[in-house]
């Protein structure tokens, strides 16, 4: 978004540079067997746009479920913060569960925000959102969750505790391994007393949770799409992005939808920039994300394992979505 409230056009002048970082990925992933890519990449200025419309869709129900937890027990949540005038959010999108959070009238201390997103885009965004708060000083870190929390905890008042929101089941799209590691240097990057909240998205029906994420408007399929765009945008790529079909499976061993884009057709697709070509077989996949599903028992031995203590968990009454507070 401009400073005007006018919306950019998408792929103007204004994107950044692809960085090093993503072309090494993209090749590395792309010589994978399944093919890969890491979903992060999937947010480019239109894909946090289209991932917002995913979240207003009655199918995928993850932000409605979740904002109705942080309505209802927000007060509770945040009569936290006036022991700890710093927030820390990991991966922020719009800004709006945070200011759920905050609440209608809050905070009624001043409070500083530091905002982890890989998307300058959301960043923007939830800085607009979270303007709506008197009080709250807020500062920004384009960069992965891990490297932005190093980052913020570097720059934070360290004598009082912090608070670390992660929110959105945004873990959910790291493989096991990944979270663990992610938790546990959360957690060692803490000091005693810090809080660490988390969203997760519990297990449901497996037709429910396909349908959030195969829309029958096919919203989710074009923000998969976007990532061949935004491939060929950032490295002279030819992907022909209607030789792709989108596809999801429950892989339920290992309690996640995974996604995939499919290529209908034998073909080569070069990203010169990246000096790389690829050969897809016909019906071939390219494995671009994976949104793990817990039970709250996961979600509470995840949290342990990495060495937090559990202070407090709200779920809903149809068990869809858990909301735990950790203690470091
Ligand atoms: C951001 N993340 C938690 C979403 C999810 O549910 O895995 C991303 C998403 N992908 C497709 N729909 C939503």
């Amino acid at each position: 978004m401009r400073d005007d409230g006018m919306i950019s056009p998408v792929g103007s002048t204004t994107e950044p540079v692809p960085s090093l970082e993503f072309g090494r990925d993209v090749v590395e992933g792309l010589a994978q067997d399944p093919k890969r890519i890491a979903s992060r990449y999937l947010y480019d200025a239109l894909g946090s746009r289209i991932f917002e419309a995913i979240c207003a869709l009655p199918w995928y129900k993850i932000t409605r479920d979740e904002s109705a937890l942080l309505e209802r027990y927000g007060p509770v949540i945040s009569s936290g913060f006036e022991a700890t005038p710093t927030v820390i959010e990991l991966g922020t999108g719009s800004g709006e569960k945070l200011s759920l959070l905050l609440g209608p009238d809050g905070p009624q201390t001043s409070m500083s925000v530091h905002l982890v997103d890989i998307s300058s885009a959301a960043l923007m965004r939830s800085k607009q959102t979270l303007s709506r708060h008197p009080g709250v000083e807020i500062v920004t870190h384009e960069a992965t969750y891990e490297d932005g929390l190093v980052a913020a905890l570097d720059r934070i008042d360290r004598d009082r505790p912090a608070m670390i929101i992660f929110l959105g089941s945004n873990i959910g799209n790291m493989a096991p391994a990944e979270s663990d590691r992610f938790l546990r240097k959360s957690c060692s990057g803490c000091r005693p007393g810090d809080r660490f909240l988390l969203g997760t998205d519990l297990i449901k029906p497996e037709a429910e949770m396909r349908l959030a994420y195969d829309d029958p408007l096919g919203v989710t399929a074009a923000f998969a799409k976007n990532l061949l765009i935004r491939l060929n945008r950032e490295f002279d790529g030819d992907f022909e992005v209607d030789t792709f079909d989108y596809h999801v499976v429950w892989n339920e061993q290992a309690s996640r939808i995974e996604s995939y884009l499919v290529s209908r057709v034998e073909q080569v697709a070069c990203l010169r920039s990246a000096g790389c070509c690829i050969r897809l077989a016909k019906d071939e996949s390219i494995w671009i994300e994976s949104s793990h599903k817990y039970s709250v028992e996961t979600v509470v031995a995840m949290g342990r394992n990495a060495g937090f203590s559990l202070r407090e968990q709200w779920i809903d009454p149809e068990s869809r979505f858990a909301l735990t507070l950790f203690e470091a």
